[in-house]
């Protein structure tokens, strides 16, 4: 399957204040049809990286604004659905009101280029944080569940360290650790460089 990254800036909202923040925007699949996951910040730059391929939806990892809050209007443009688990209705609802979405279950699979896109449930950075395993590229796009050199954030609203814990222990870990992880913001890295480290990041609280 063809996995297209590319950054995007702008500004993450929550508690309140904002933040400037550079996303990473995946396009997978190709010209057999594409979903795009994460749509950040920059819907002109977005529809250029897809160009011609046909779209079939969008796939978001979780609900802060700043993975989410484009999804409706690029949703529309292509005439498809968004897709996002149910637990971050809370947050969809500050950034996106009652547009509608598509919701996600634990274990749901796409099938992109003939591939299966398996859906994990990961809460902890937010109540309906999802990853995307693509076992046939040895790859996971782990939103901000885990990133290179720990979990994803847990200081703010419906955020819980423990709970994140839990998720990387009983889910993410369990993949080979020479699976690639695609994060939503920053550098990559392996399950197995970051399952290597948790003790040190529960040690340190972050
Ligand atoms: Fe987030």
């Amino acid at each position: 399957m063809k996995i297209d990254s590319f950054v995007t800036s702008g500004k993450f909202r929550l508690d309140g204040n904002e933040w400037d923040v550079d996303n990473n925007v995946y396009i997978l699949g190709g010209k057999g049809g594409c979903y795009i996951v994460d749509p950040a910040h920059n819907a002109e730059r977005i529809y250029d990286e897809v160009g011609d391929r046909p779209v079939r939806g969008i796939l978001l990892t979780h609900a802060h604004n700043d993975h989410c809050e484009l999804a409706p209007e690029i949703a529309e443009h292509y005439g498809v659905e968004v897709y996002l688990h149910p637990d971050d209705q809370p947050l969809w609802e500050e950034s996106n009101g009652d547009a509608h979405y598509t919701p996600l279950a634990d274990n749901q699979t796409f099938t992109i280029d003939g591939e299966d896109v398996v859906v994990f449930h990961t809460p902890g950075h937010s109540p309906g944080c999802v990853v995307l395993y693509i076992k046939n590229e040895n790859a996971l796009l782990s939103g901000d569940t885990l990133f290179n050199g720990g979990p994803g954030a847990t200081g703010r609203k419906y955020s819980d360290f423990d709970q994140i814990v839990e998720s990387l222990r009983n889910v993410i870990f369990h993949l080979p650790p020479a699976t690639k992880v695609l994060p939503g913001h920053g550098d990559q890295t392996t399950v197995g460089a970051e399952a290597e480290r948790i003790d040190e990041y529960v040690e340190r609280g972050y």
